[in-house]
């Protein structure tokens, strides 16, 4: 059963006009997410047909992963509410000001994400808060002119508060990097959530938070990444949270 949505307003700090294209952007997401997940659907065909590639096949992979992202062109997978609220209140918490988003899609949890640098930017002195911003990531053209007219939509509240780097977030995020990174939100194709951690890890600040989404229902994929946190406990601290899917949430505390 599809999850419901709440009614948000005594949660979250913005405008009539942001909550309700929030609404109307979780709305549709759900329902596609509901079609998507059909039991027959071409998603699950396509879960069986990666069970089925063996270990180390790359060609079987690359044409999975081929047909997955022709899937997922229009789709836009998004955080789903209640964990885009916690992200949002996590940020306002950390009064996080330089924020790395890993996948943006149609532009939703960017929205969260940019409401929390913008009023966590008030707090600081003008030199600052024009650092400020959220980094948001996507490779895909139809995605990204949806997520800027979203950001448009949204307005004064959001859109000044975003940069979009457009293309492989393996190169676009190879440099140029704000020198402390407060929050990163991975919630992109598991593959891509080590070698973004790479990049990312020499500018993560000291206490710097990191949201990783659907750890548990994708677990398989995440083996990398957990194999790394755990040989590497000096320096992270982790916690999964008991949201759909598990999401978790580590500290950079070298
Ligand atoms: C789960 S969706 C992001 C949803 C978004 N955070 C939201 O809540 O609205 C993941 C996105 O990552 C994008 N993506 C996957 N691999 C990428 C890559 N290598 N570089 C940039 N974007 C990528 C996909 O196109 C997809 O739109």
């Amino acid at each position: 059963m599809a999850p419901t949505l709440i009614n948000a307003s005594a949660t979250l700090d913005a405008s009539e006009r942001v909550k309700s294209l929030l609404l109307r952007l979780h709305t549709n997401s759900l329902a596609q997410e509901e079609e998507l997940n059909k039991p027959g659907g071409k998603l699950a065909e396509l879960k069986a047909l990666k069970e089925q590639c063996a270990a180390g096949d790359t060609a079987a992979l690359a044409s999975f992963q081929r047909q997955f992202d022709d899937l997922m062109r229009d789709k836009m997978i998004a955080l789903e509410q209640d964990k885009a609220l916690f992200v949002y209140h996590l940020c306002r918490t950390l009064s996080a000001t330089r924020i790395i988003e890993a996948g943006t899609s149609f532009g939703l949890s960017t929205i969260y994400l940019a409401l929390a640098v913008g009023q966590n930017a008030t707090k600081l002195d003008p030199e600052h808060r024009k650092a400020a911003k959220v980094i948001a990531t996507e490779f895909e053209p139809s995605k990204i002119a949806l997520a800027c007219q979203h950001w448009k939509e949204a307005g004064e509240e959001v859109e000044p508060w975003i940069e979009l780097r457009e293309g492989d977030l393996r190169q676009r995020l190879a440099s140029d990097l704000p020198n402390e990174i407060d929050f990163v939100l991975f919630d992109i194709w598991t593959p891509m959530v080590m070698p973004t951690l790479r990049l990312l890890e020499p500018n993560l600040k000291k206490g710097a938070v990191i949201v990783a989404d659907n750890v548990i229902s994708s677990a398989y994929d995440y083996q990398d990444f957990h194999e790394y946190i755990a040989a590497h406990r000096n320096a992270y601290r982790t916690l999964v949270l008991p949201y759909s899917g598990g999401l978790e949430l580590t500290v950079y505390d070298p």
